[in-house]
Parts: C-alpha cells; structure tokens; sequence
C-alpha cells in the first residue's frame, strides 16, 4: 500500500475498504424466512415461559438469555441462561440452567437480592433486593484468548419504579462451562461482576446497546435520542473505566473525552424510520458481507417489531453506517390465542453465532412475553 507507484486515491479507497471487495452488501433477504417454532427444554417437559432473548456464542456454545422465567402457575423469576441448539442441531432446542433441588428450579433472588441470580447484588448497588433490575438485552462476547471466557454488559435498573429508572450499566464476565455438568451439580453459570458501575445513567449506556470484538479491543455501542455513539477498550484494559476511547465521527478521532449524552454532533449512525421503541440491539463483525452489522428492534408504534439492518459501508466498525431496510417482521406464537396472551410480539434479535460463516442470520423475538420464537433469514447473493 505503500507503493510510490500506486496512485493516492487508490490508496484512499483501499484504506477505506472501497476496493477491498466488501461482499453482497447491501444486506438484503433473499426468499421466506424459515419459520422453527418456540424454544422448549425437555427437563421443563416443553412447558416453560420467559422473555428476554440476546444471545452470544462463547466456548461453542450458543448463549440466549430468558427473563420473566417461570413454569405455568409460577411467577417471574428474574433472569437465567440457556444453551441453545443443545439438541439435533436445533436452535430452538435449549437447555435452561437451573437448579433442579428447587421448586421452580430457576435461579432466582432471594428477597435481599443475593443467592443464584445470573448476576448478584452488591453492597453498593444503588438498588437492592426485588428492586435491582438488571437488563439483559446484549450478548455474551468471547474473551479473545480464554476460550470458556464470556463478557456482557447491561445496564441496572431500579425495577421498584414505574416506569423502571436506568441507574447504570455494569461489566460482567462468565467462565462458560459445558451445561449439562452445570445442570448435574445444579450449579448456575459461573458470573461475576468486574465493573460495578461502568457508565453512568447521565453518560451513553457503552456496551448496552452492542458489544463486539475484533480481538482486540471490545467496541461497545450506546443508544441515546439522537442514535447510536461509539466507544472502544483494549480486551485487557477492560476493567479500566479510564482506558475507555470515545470515537467522533466528524474528525475520525478516538479520544478519551466523553460523549455528551443526546448530543447528536458525536452520534455515529442516526436510525431512520421505522425508530421509534428502539431497543434490542446486536452488533458485530459478518464474514458474508465482510464489514459490521448493527440490527435494532424498532416498535410499530408497541407491537409487532422489525429486525432493522444498518451496516459499515468501510469494513470497519467506525463505519459510516448505512440503512439497509427491515428485512423481518416477526409473527405472534399461535399458542398466544390458545392462552389468551393477546398477540404483541417484540425484541427481535440476531444470534449470528448459529451460522459462522455469516450467509444466513438466526433470529429470535418474543412472543405475548411467553415464548422465544425463532426464524433464519437467508441473505441474498
Ligand atoms: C476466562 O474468563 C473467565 C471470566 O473472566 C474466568 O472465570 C476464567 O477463569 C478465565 N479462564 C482462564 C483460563 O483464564
Ligand atoms: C442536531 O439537532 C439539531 C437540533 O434539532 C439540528 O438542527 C441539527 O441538524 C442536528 N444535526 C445533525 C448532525 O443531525
């Protein structure tokens, strides 16, 4: 690239992955999605609820969250795991962790907000007890490097209030280990929080709204009123709140200076309509299309969400970013009637782990806040 021969705007347009062949884009779906029904576990007896639904892939293991767990007849307990695809290579085969020496077995917070929740209470948590409401919208990255090794962050919510009322999002990592040796020791999945608090409720929730590696640094996206903004931390300064680099669009910077919040100058992609209820983001690298995607769930206005694809047009994750349309639409589980759950279904998420190779997208939304369905979307050629 550095050769006196090859002329600047060619060395402009390589360093900008213009020429570097970025593959199939824009993203577009070719055919019907591939309709696989709800997620069931055959130790529930196929009978268990949930919301929830970001995912992750970690250890070769497919990851989803389900929050609002609960069996018929139970109430919500609070957030728990499941491995996916655990069975007959199907995505919607799942196996809950779960401590089966209880009655319901999930794992769930003792009423001072300690013993077996996915992530745990600490003396300084500004909410405790029923009131510590942890969201788990995004999915579980690999530690480069630690192959059981897992990263999330969501951000806490004090649940009490109504609406809830963000307070902060923490850093959590997971050692994940085979399921069905969890499952025989009736052990949760091994969590522990390494940030408290990372960003505050006044600064972007980094890390809420996506969270990626390229294996080398974690970028991790934030959603505010104006859109998405970018921040970015080596893999092993991770814990290190001031090894944190912010990205400005407009002079192409990283620079440890802060994003204000809703200050849309630093916002890297502004999302078009449909954008209203936004939540539910996934970002992350697709070899298919070799560049980022970033897909968002926008409401229509409250029900039946899309899955919303932008995506880098430079190959890399600074992009810029460009709307490529809502390719899914998801339906409402027919079991919803049989109910009498009513019809909305929401949060559609991608799980890109399920298809390595990054051709077609497994997709996963809830339904009646009662069941994980799941789709696989087909990219064209
Ligand atoms: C991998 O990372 C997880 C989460 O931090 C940790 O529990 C585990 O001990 C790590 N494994 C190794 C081999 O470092
Ligand atoms: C930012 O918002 C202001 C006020 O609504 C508007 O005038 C301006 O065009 C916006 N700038 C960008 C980059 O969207």
């Amino acid at each position: 690239m550095s050769s006196k021969f090859v002329s600047t705007s060619l060395i402009a347009a390589i360093c900008s992955g213009f020429a570097s062949g970025l593959a199939h884009l824009p993203p577009r779906v070719s055919g019907d999605p591939q309709q696989l029904g709800h997620t069931q576990d055959a130790a529930f007896s196929n009978s268990f609820y949930s919301d929830g639904g970001a995912g992750g892939k970690v250890n070769g293991y497919n990851l989803l969250t389900l929050s609002d767990a609960r069996i018929p007849g139970t109430g919500p307990m609070h957030t728990v795991y499941a491995y996916a695809g655990t069975r007959n290579n199907d995505p919607t085969q799942i196996t809950i962790i779960a401590d089966y020496t209880e009655n319901p077995p999930f794992y769930h917070f003792s009423p001072d907000g300690t013993n077996g929740g996915v992530i745990e209470v600490d003396s300084s948590d500004s909410v405790k007890g029923d009131c510590f409401g942890p969201g788990p919208n995004t999915a579980m990255v690999r530690i480069p490097g630690n192959q059981t090794g897992g990263v999330t962050i969501w951000s806490v919510f004090d649940a009490c209030q109504n609406p809830p009322v963000l307070q902060y999002n923490t850093f959590i990592e997971f050692n994940v280990l085979d399921p069905d040796t969890l499952n025989s020791q009736n052990k949760n999945i091994p969590a522990q929080r390494t940030v408290l608090r990372l960003f505050n409720a006044n600064e972007p929730q980094y890390g809420t709204d996506g969270l990626a590696t390229d294996g080398t640094w974690y970028y991790l996206m934030a959603l505010d009123n104006t859109g998405y903004k970018l921040a970015r931390v080596a893999i092993n300064d991770r814990t290190n709140r001031g090894q944190y680099y912010f990205y400005y669009p407009s002079t192409k910077q990283w620079t440890k200076q802060i994003h204000t919040l809703n200050d849309n100058s630093t916002t890297l992609y502004a999302p078009p309509p449909p954008n209203t209820g936004i939540f539910g983001s996934d970002f992350y690298y697709s070899p298919y299309f070799q560049t980022w995607l970033l897909t968002y769930s926008p409401a229509d206005p409250y029900s039946a969400k899309y899955l919303a694809v932008a995506y880098s047009t430079s190959g890399n994750p600074e992009g810029p970013y460009t709307f490529a349309g809502t390719p899914f639409k998801p339906a409402t589980d027919p079991e919803c009637q049989t109910l009498g759950n009513g019809g909305n279904s929401y949060l559609v998420h991608s799980q890109p782990g399920f298809d390595e190779s990054g051709a077609t997208l497994l997709v996963s939304w809830i339904s009646c806040n009662t069941f994980t369905n799941m789709a696989r979307l087909t990219w064209a050629s």
